[in-house]
């Protein structure tokens, strides 16, 4: 079974696919997480943004894994590394690459190949798997997604504060929603959630119904 959930930054896909992991007992794929480790790949190596033949060249051969909730990257725990705000700050031009999609794209189906899995990004219901059992769009006002985001940062322990957030997120709308392939939108065959005004455990709850056919 495929679980497809698409969304804006902060929208709460990242807990919905935990927690969705948990209660159906599938495999999560944090896919803006590949795109977190080429960018911090490029980092490492002191690669120039504006180089994107060198950034492809990253994700030609790159090693990525995910196992028992962690992230690595060539060998090494990056989970936390790749949230932070440098990370942050080049990921969405990084994503924008076409060649660096089709190498992530071929990746995220390989992780999702051997079992049944709930993948949360921003091309996966349209892109990675336009055929997924069930396809979610999950929206929230960008003030409330800007608000969980501060929250969960600090949880994380990151610096950040609501208008340099607000900023940088409203940014990262515009980037996801256009780029020349991959970008995030909505279609018709979606079902589409706004959790503005419901908890997270309301919109899990939603889901499963849906996913269990009780809805
Ligand atoms: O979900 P996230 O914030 O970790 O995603 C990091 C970046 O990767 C974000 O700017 C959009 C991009 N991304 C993408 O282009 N396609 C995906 N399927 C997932 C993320």
């Amino acid at each position: 079974m495929i679980v497809a959930i698409d969304g804006p930054c902060g929208s709460g896909k990242g807990t919905v696919a935990k927690k969705l992991e948990e209660r159906l007992n599938l495999v999560n794929i944090d896919t803006g997480a590949t795109y977190r480790c080429v960018a911090l790949s490029a980092l490492n190596n002191n690669i120039d943004i504006s180089d994107e033949m060198k950034i492809i060249d990253i994700s030609n051969d790159i090693d990525i894994k995910f196992k028992d909730h962690k992230v690595y990257l060539n060998g090494e725990d990056v989970t936390k590394r790749i949230r932070d705000n440098d990370v942050t700050a080049i990921v969405s031009p990084v994503s924008k690459i076409i060649k660096v999609r089709e190498n992530m794209v071929k990746l995220q189906r390989k992780l999702a190949s051997t079992s049944d899995v709930v993948l949360e990004g921003r091309d996966i219901t349209t892109v990675v798997f336009p055929n997924a059992d069930f396809k979610f769009y999950l929206d929230a006002t960008l003030e409330e997604r800007v608000n969980r985001r501060l929250k969960q940062n600090e949880e994380l322990g990151i610096a950040s504060n609501y208008d340099d957030l607000y900023k940088n997120m409203a940014e990262r709308d515009y980037n996801d929603m256009h780029k020349p392939v991959g970008s995030l939108m909505r279609t018709d065959d979606q079902i589409y959630i706004d959790s503005t005004n419901i908890s997270i455990d309301e919109v899990v709850d939603k889901m499963v119904d849906i996913i269990k056919g009780e809805n």
